[in-house]
């Protein structure tokens, strides 16, 4: 009887899964997963699992049907007798309002954190948005493990850009780019951001003018709107005279925020494959094997 673990995507995660799968000794599972017209949404797990260990891919970028499919998932598996459950969320969403900005509002990272804790039995996900808080543990009662995508960014840049100066859009990101540059052994400057609403953020000047001939490569956690990348992009560009290279390790790109990086001036758009994205060239699946075996 074959026991190795039993692999489903959801919709437009095949590429990730199966990466992943033939690294190692899994078997492929079938399940089907529909929108209503009405958005209500319908789950069918076609395979046997009874028990079995179960891991479903499903990165959670626009998370909220995403949430109610995971979960639909994971009940019916459950009641087919699915041993364990274990969710590789490639992104995790919901981490950023992790404190009370204005009076009233919802601090949705830890209900979030409580919902999810409630329906899958553990959770992989890469570099999520820790930035108030320490340690998933805080707000997630099932174990997590984090994948941390630096030293495949730092791998990527050591063969692919020549002469590079990293940088971080603002102080949140000195995190992901302070370590990227130590594993890439090249240097890096972090800016400052005032975001003044959803779609306005200010980015101040860098000290750039010894780098004159360097390739600028802005590295951030997430490219959303790109707002963030956009205005670092129009800082640099009468400074530096190479076009910035931009990565992203979540490539979210909320509306047009592909094209408005291409239009303000963006040199190559890199993400990695965390979520499925035409920029994904760096590749995490061995990492998330290692994060799962581990
Ligand atoms: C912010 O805290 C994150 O690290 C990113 O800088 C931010 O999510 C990027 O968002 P946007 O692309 O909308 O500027």
């Amino acid at each position: 009887m074959n026991n190795s673990p039993v692999v489903f995507h959801y919709p437009g995660e095949d590429k990730l899964q199966e990466t992943f799968a033939n690294l190692g000794d899994f078997e492929t599972g079938s399940c089907t997963f529909h929108e209503f017209p009405d958005g209500e949404s319908y789950v069918r797990i076609e395979s046997e699992v009874r028990d079995r260990e179960l891991i479903l891919f499903c990165s959670l970028h626009h998370p909220n049907d995403k949430f109610l499919a995971i979960h639909f998932f994971a009940k019916q598996a459950k009641e087919m007798g699915a041993r364990k459950i274990t969710l590789i969320a490639g992104y995790l969403a919901y981490m950023r309002q992790d404190k009370r900005f204005h009076p009233g509002e919802c601090i949705t990272s830890e209900h979030f954190a409580k919902l999810l804790s409630g329906s899958v039995d553990r959770l992989i996900t890469v570099d999520p948005h820790l930035h108030r808080r320490k340690s998933m543990d805080e707000i997630y009662s099932i174990p997590t493990t984090l994948v941390h995508a630096a030293p495949n960014i730092a791998e990527f840049i050591k063969r692919n850009i020549q002469n590079p100066l990293l940088i971080g859009p603002d102080g949140e990101s000195e995190q992901w780019v302070s370590e990227v540059a130590h594993l890439a052994n090249v240097p890096y400057q972090v800016l400052l951001k005032e975001r003044l609403g959803d779609r306005d953020v200010k980015v101040t000047l860098p000290d750039v003018e010894n780098y004159q001939d360097s390739t600028p490569v802005l590295v951030d956690d997430i490219i959303s709107t790109g707002k963030t990348m956009i205005e670092t992009i129009l800082h640099l560009k009468n400074l530096l005279k190479v076009k910035p290279v931009c990565i992203g390790v979540h490539a979210v790109f909320a509306d047009k925020a592909l094209s408005d990086m291409q239009n303000a001036g963006a040199g190559r758009i890199i993400s990695c494959n965390t979520i499925p994205h035409s920029t994904n060239e760096i590749d995490l699946a061995e990492a998330l094997l290692n994060a799962y075996q581990s």
